[in-house]
């Protein structure tokens, strides 16, 4: 089988070619450029920036694949959630797609595609315990096989995505071209910061939940910066950017390991935008391994969003004999 897959969910157009045995043929990533500058994504910028890279997007793909579009056996596309007129473009291109070459079509969840980031590059035993962290999701997640999702803990308010971007704000680390990952900029700037200089509370630490909670995290950063003069927040900001990582990858694996304990889980996997997180694999590895478990994580250029892992989760649905209707809809609030 050969699948199409097709990701707009939010600021990025991607389009994927993946084969049987879930082999990557060709991963085509359009980060969109103006949305850092507002600090946010911009969903109306998004969505008509996905319309102009769509075609062009899907194109590339195949050409990089060296495939044509009747080589297909079927188009995945994620229906939700994320922004509503960004995942409209996809389906619609997916549908068109999908009537023209006469092919089935499956609408994918968005974090079930991060799940399959990981089944694209490694044997996995189940069950698995993932840990979920992206822009817009933080949930631990039990998967007694493929395609069966059971969630044990989640955010109660931002995602650990969300925390970094708005820190990221906070510091004025945001550039005035490029996409909003400001994870990427405090885990840089962390490298040569004291992770131990400043002590930030840790969320819901004394909770027996394994739900997770990051906005009083972010108000500490917020209220520690307020109180610094242009010069020392500048002597100091590499000290905040590690010490404020510490206190989010020290939650998530804490949390993690909680899971593993209860679950009785050994197979452990991290997946979304914030598994780029250097620290925080490193962490998780190490803690994982001390725990007797065995832990997989995507490579970075598969942690952040993409098409292939859309694709990957749709050869699995359509192998299976499962794919939607031509009257799908974007569902912009989805449960896994
Ligand atoms: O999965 P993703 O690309 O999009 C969503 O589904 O939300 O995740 C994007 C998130 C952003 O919040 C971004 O700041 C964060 O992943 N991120 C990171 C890193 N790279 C991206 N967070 C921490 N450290 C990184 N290296
Ligand atoms: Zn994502």
């Amino acid at each position: 089988m050969i699948i199409l897959g097709l990701e707009t969910s939010c600021d990025e157009t991607s389009a994927a070619v993946v084969n049987d045995d879930y082999q990557i043929r060709s991963n085509i990533v359009c980060s969109q450029l103006d949305h850092a500058r507002f600090g946010g994504v911009v969903p109306e910028l998004a969505s008509r920036a996905h319309v102009k890279a769509i075609v062009p997007t899907v194109v590339e793909a195949l050409e990089a694949a060296r495939v044509r579009l009747t080589d297909l056996d079927g188009i995945a596309v994620t229906r939700g959630p994320g922004l509503s007129g960004s995942l409209v473009v996809g389906l619609s291109a997916a549908k068109a797609m999908a009537v023209a070459l006469r092919r089935p079509m499956v609408g994918v969840h968005h974090m079930e595609g991060h799940i399959f980031s990981i089944l694209l590059e490694e044997e996995v035993a189940f069950p698995l315990l993932v840990l979920l962290v992206s822009g817009g999701h933080t949930e631990l997640v039990r998967c007694p096989r493929m395609g069966s999702y059971q969630l044990l803990g989640r955010t109660r308010d931002d995602a650990a995505g969300e925390a970094f971007d708005k820190v990221a704000k906070i510091l004025n680390l945001l550039p005035e071209r490029g996409t909003v990952m400001g994870g990427r900029v405090i885990s840089q700037l962390a490298e040569t910061g004291r992770a131990d200089a400043i002590s930030f509370p840790r969320g819901m630490s004394g909770d027996d939940s394994l739900d997770f909670s990051f906005s009083g995290l972010k108000t500490a950063v917020f209220n520690h910066v307020r109180n610094l003069d242009a010069a020392e927040l500048k002597r100091t900001i590499q000290d905040i950017a590690a010490s404020f990582q510490e206190a989010v990858v020290d939650v998530l694996t804490k949390r993690t390991l909680q899971a593993m304990e209860r679950t009785g889980i050994k197979s452990v996997a991290v997946a979304g935008g914030v598994a780029a997180n250097k620290s925080l694999r490193q962490r998780l590895e190490s803690q994982v391994a001390a725990a007797g478990g065995t832990f997989h994580c995507p490579s970075l250029a598969l942690c952040t969003d993409n098409a292939a892992m859309i694709a990957a989760a749709g050869l699995f649905h359509l192998s299976e004999g499962r794919s939607s209707s031509l009257d799908l809809e974007v569902a912009p609030r989805l449960d896994l």
